[in-house]
This record gives C-alpha cells, sequence and structure tokens, in this order.
C-alpha cells in the first residue's frame, strides 16, 4: 500500500495513454458502487469519446499520476446540453479502491476547481452524488458545496432505489467571458 506520505502524487492532464487506467477505475466504480449509474462494463472506446468530447470543449480531464501510475480522475463537463446552462458544469472524481483515503480526491478536486476558476466560464459546479453515499458527500462539503435537492428514487441498481443529492457549489465569477453572447456579469 502506498501512502501520500511515500510517494508524491502529481496531478496533471490526462494523456490518451493514461485512458487504460482510467477505464480500469470508471469500471471497478460500476461494479462495486453507486456513484456510477451505469450497470455495465463500459469499453475502451466509450473513455476515448468522453475524453476527446470533454478536452475538445475545453474542459480538464485530470489524473492523479503516483510514480506513473494513475490512481484516479477527475473533470467536469456541461451539466446540461442546453445553451441557458452554459456556464453550469457537473463534476466527477473517482480514486482507485487501493488508493483511497491517501487525499488523492482532495488534491484531485482542489486542482479541479482551481481549473474552474480560472476559465472564466463557469459559475456553478453541480455534484449528483447516490445519496448514501457519504463519503463523497463529506468531501464536497469540505470545498464548500452544499445540497440544494434531493431526487427521490430516481436510480435502481443492486436491487435497490437509489436517490440522487444534488450538491452545487457556485463559485464567485465576475465578468465571464460569454462568446457568442452578450457579455454577462454575475454578482459575486
Ligand atoms: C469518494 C472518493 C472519491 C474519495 O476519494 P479519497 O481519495 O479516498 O478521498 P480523500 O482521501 O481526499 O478524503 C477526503 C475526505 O473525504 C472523506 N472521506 C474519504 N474517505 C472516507 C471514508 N472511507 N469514510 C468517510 N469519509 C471519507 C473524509 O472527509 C476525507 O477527509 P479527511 O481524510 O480529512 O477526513 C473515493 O472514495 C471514491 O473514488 N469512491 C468511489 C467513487 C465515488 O464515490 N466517487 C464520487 C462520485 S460523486
Amino acid at each position: 500500500m502506498v501512502t501520500a506520505q511515500q510517494q508524491a502524487v502529481s496531478i496533471r492532464d490526462a494523456r490518451e495513454t493514461d485512458l487504460p487506467e482510467i477505464l480500469t477505475i470508471h469500471n471497478t466504480a460500476i461494479a462495486e458502487t453507486t456513484a456510477i449509474w451505469d450497470t455495465e462494463p463500459v469499453g475502451l472506446d466509450e473513455r476515448l469519446a468522453w475524453w476527446r468530447t470533454r478536452t475538445a470543449g475545453g474542459f480538464p480531464v485530470l489524473v492523479a499520476d503516483i510514480d506513473g501510475t494513475v490512481a484516479g480522475y477527475a473533470s467536469y463537463g456541461q451539466w446540461r446540453p442546453k445553451s441557458g446552462y452554459r456556464f453550469s458544469v457537473e463534476n466527477s472524481v473517482y480514486v482507485a479502491p487501493g488508493f483511497q483515503r491517501l487525499g488523492i480526491a482532495t488534491a484531485l478536486l482542489t486542482e479541479l476547481l482551481e481549473r474552474a476558476r480560472g476559465a472564466g466560464t463557469v459559475h456553478a459546479v453541480i455534484a449528483a452524488i447516490e445519496s448514501s453515499n457519504t463519503t463523497s458527500i463529506t468531501l464536497h462539503e469540505k470545498f464548500g458545496f452544499r445540497t440544494v435537492g434531493v431526487l427521490p428514487e430516481v436510480g435502481h441498481k443492486f436491487d435497490r432505489w437509489m436517490d440522487l443529492t444534488l450538491m452545487q457549489l457556485t463559485l464567485a465569477t465576475t465578468d465571464v467571458v460569454d462568446s457568442g453572447h452578450d457579455k454577462v456579469t454575475f454578482a459575486s
């Protein structure tokens, strides 16, 4: 077992060569947790398309690199596709089971939110979390996310209904750069 003290964690942009390890983390979360509401594993082509779409859209895909091993990843993308939602993103963070509780998600979210603050196009960051996932809810609370709603019994996995907790962090964004539209200013 690697500890945070023994190995330096580097948070960096994901490369195409990281996708097999990202896929393993992703499919483990599908198979073992209620963090992702798929019930079947996805293939490398799905993760490749996801990574390409995110990066082409200017959204970050970050990995936690420990001595050449991808220990976790985090990203955000537009929350909903309609243009009125263009300043709202949904974030996600996953850490491989052998690397949890070492501060890796904290390091990933710290950098991800730095990117969001620096992007000039992000006002609301939304985390949609299965309601019994208190680990993730606690993690997001530490970054200032607050629960803004709970959708009861909107998911079903592992033979039970799942509630979805929506958490939101509103950034003190001013003078959001709004290419193609009128410039808008949000009060901080
Ligand atoms: C949720 C998850 C990303 C946390 O990653 P992590 O690297 O273990 O988290 P960290 O070590 O940075 O811990 C950050 C905080 O989260 C909380 N936390 C982490 N693991 C916890 C656990 N097992 N039990 C309770 N709280 C926990 C703690 O508040 C912790 O802060 P602390 O160590 O100061 O007490 C990780 O458990 C994971 O990938 N789980 C499966 C996928 C998932 O649920 N992703 C989130 C989808 S919304």
